[in-house]
């Protein structure tokens, strides 16, 4: 399977921040914004990804993670020009896509929960069209939304309804078989000039090949995209990271944890980086050599 992290589009709703800046670039709590959608595809176990950025900032995602090397991956990197909807991300990664699956996650969704690697593996080995995640929101208005009938079967997607049929939103994650290029190259723009992701999923909705894990309560997923949410964001990897002394998203430690890395290659990782995150991550490169050398 391949990944795809959509960091487009200009982050107008977080102006001033994003006025130099890429959104998917700032601080949440301890590490950058894309690092917590990266680490969602490698914990699918995920290898070879694409970013795909704005224009302007393509240089300072590539200075981040170069090639993913240290991490054991592949990383690619290319621009959508213009803010021309989710499912374009289709069409731009499609010659990397080639025969493969797919997963596209947005670039400032946070996704965090328990056994959240055995719902992505479950989902892959699965995967029969397209595979979409729920969350029950107050505010579903802002987003796709689900209704699903009582055998929990999905029976219709809607984006952003201003009288929402539930209050299941439809996250920023999807995953794909390979007719989703085919899908994507027939669609139109919607109204609003963009090309729907919830085009995308409908088509196979209508084909009976949709399907949607619902993530259910003590699971959290937050979006990125007001200043208000980014906050929150930071508020709540800050919180649980303190309490728990452990690190969410920390890509060395998915890396190693997804055997992309060794412990030794983790622990140089973590030797580079001063600091108390670069800390974390020799202690946990080291935390796995002393299990193995047990
Ligand atoms: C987008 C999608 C929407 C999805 C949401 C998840 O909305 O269009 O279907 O539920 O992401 O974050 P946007 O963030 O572009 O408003």
């Amino acid at each position: 399977m391949k990944g795809i992290v959509l960091a487009g589009g200009s982050g107008t709703r977080l102006r001033p921040l994003t006025g130099a800046l890429s959104k998917h670039l700032l601080p949440v709590y301890d590490k950058p914004m894309l690092y917590y959608p990266l680490s969602v595809l490698m914990l699918a176990g995920v290898r070879d990804i694409l970013m795909i950025t704005t224009p302007e900032h393509a240089g300072m995602f590539r200075g981040l993670l170069g090639d993913g090397t240290q991490l054991g991956m592949r990383l690619e990197y290319t621009t959508q020009a213009e803010p021309n909807g989710i499912a374009e991300a289709l069409l731009i990664g499609a010659d990397f896509t080639g025969d493969d699956q797919v997963a596209l996650v947005l670039g400032d969704n946070l996704f965090h929960g328990p056994r959240f690697t055995k719902i992505l593996d479950d989902s892959i080995s699965e995967l029969d069209g397209c595979a979409l995640f729920g969350y029950r929101v107050t505010d579903p208005q802002r987003y796709a939304v689900g209704e699903i009938d009582v055998a929990g079967r999905l029976r219709s997607l809607e984006e952003k309804p201003a009288h929402p049929r539930s209050d299941l939103a439809i996250t920023g994650l999807y995953m794909y078989d390979n007719d989703v290029v085919g899908i994507a190259k027939n669609l139109a723009p919607s109204a609003r000039g963009e090309l729907e992701i919830t085009d995308v999923n409908r088509a196979y909705l209508a084909q009976g090949r949709a399907r949607l894990t619902e993530l259910g309560r003590g699971f959290a997923w937050l979006d990125m995209g007001t200043h208000e949410s980014l906050l929150h964001a930071g508020q709540y990897v800050q919180l649980l990271e303190q309490r728990q002394g452990v690190r969410i998203a920390c890509v060395e430690e998915v890396a190693l944890n997804r055997g992309f890395i060794t412990p030794e290659q983790c622990r140089r990782l973590g030797a580079g980086m001063p600091g108390t995150y670069g800390a974390y991550v020799e202690e946990i490169a080291a935390r796995h050599l002393s299990a193995s050398a047990a």
